[in-house]
């Protein structure tokens, strides 16, 4: 036998897959096996736990990281880190990045103007005209230009900027709630404070959420929300399925004060087959796909932020513990 085998190569940093809800090496090993400083393992096949270094992780079992004493980073594979942060084997002193990506927060403002121009331009009704073949011009009265509808934005971090830019870009007033104050780009008005939801779901026509999910802005989404937007309002929500009250929603699009939702986050996932929002008549339902990011960007994350811990420094894509993203 080759003694090498039985040897941990020195220059050789070793990590550990940790997700319950997905097939993390199904996924990743092939963009992982580019990055030669680096070898993750299942952690069945982990050779000696002290020796990870690092975890690559969605969703981890709430003892996943106890086999490890020895992790210093913890890498998320996606933009929102809240499945993590709460964990209680996380180590204490370990960082925990995720994935800070603009081709992902284009992906996702792509996506949402998708969706604000199918609730500006009734798209469900022509679907449901062409199953009759009924050709009727419903929108020739009252189509509102795009000057005159206000679209509300919750959340002004990548995924906020890029969808407000995508969403100036097509001449719809533009609001956006961030925690912090700062400048306004052209054509986005920023509104901080600790209204600044409200104060922009007030004047939203279309409401886009896409707020990190913390203490603070759960059950964000609720009927006292609804019941001050503009009537017949539309939401689209891809933040986090805990930021909406479900329940508040269907009452809201039953008694018409909310006209329409596009969801692609939810409390439970997969959506249960029996859940309301399958079948009801304005809710697009899509599963939490509004924006995926590739192997191979979440394997240059784990990498750049591997060097960058290496190296003394703080990645980039740290994740700030006491706001949580
Ligand atoms: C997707 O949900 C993400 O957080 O990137």
């Amino acid at each position: 036998m080759n003694t090498s085998e039985l040897l941990p190569e020195v220059d050789v940093i070793e990590g550990v897959y940790l997700c319950t809800r997905l097939d993390l090496p199904e996924l990743f090993s092939a963009a992982m096996a580019e990055k030669k400083g680096l070898r993750l393992y299942r952690p069945e096949d982990v050779p000696d736990p002290a020796r990870i270094r690092f975890a690559l992780v969605w969703a981890p079992a709430e003892d996943a990281f106890d086999a490890y004493p020895n992790v210093e980073l913890v890498q998320v594979i996606a933009a929102g880190v809240d499945g993590v942060l709460h964990n209680p084997s996380l180590p204490e002193n370990a960082v925990v990045t995720r994935v800070h990506d603009p081709e992902q927060a284009a992906t996702m403002a792509g996506f949402a103007v998708w969706h604000v121009v199918w609730h500006h331009r009734k798209m469900g009704t022509y679907l449901k005209a062409q199953q009759d073949a009924n050709w009727s011009r419903y929108l020739i009265k009252t189509l509102k230009s795009p000057s005159l509808i206000t679209v509300g934005i919750l959340g002004y971090g990548l995924m906020g900027k890029a969808i407000a830019q995508a969403t100036a870009a097509l001449g719809f007033q533009v609001l956006v709630a961030s925690r912090t104050a700062g400048e306004s780009e052209a054509g986005i008005t920023r509104i901080s404070g600790d209204d600044a939801v409200n104060e922009v779901a007030a004047q939203a026509d279309i409401l886009i959420n896409v707020l990190p999910l913390t203490p603070q802005t759960r059950n964000v989404l609720n009927a006292k929300l609804f019941a001050i937007m503009p009537k017949g309002a539309a939401l689209i929500q891809l933040g986090r399925g805990d930021h909406l009250v479900e329940e508040d929603l269907i009452a809201a699009l039953d008694s018409g004060q909310i006209g329409g939702a596009s969801l692609d986050v939810f409390k439970q996932e997969p959506l249960p087959d029996t859940h309301p929002f399958w079948t009801h008549p304005n809710v697009v339902v899509t599963p939490h796909e509004a924006s995926v990011t590739t192997p191979e960007v979440v394997a240059n994350a784990l990498e750049n932020a591997i060097n960058d811990v290496a190296a003394g420094r703080c990645p980039t894509s740290i994740v700030d513990l006491k706001t949580g993203y």
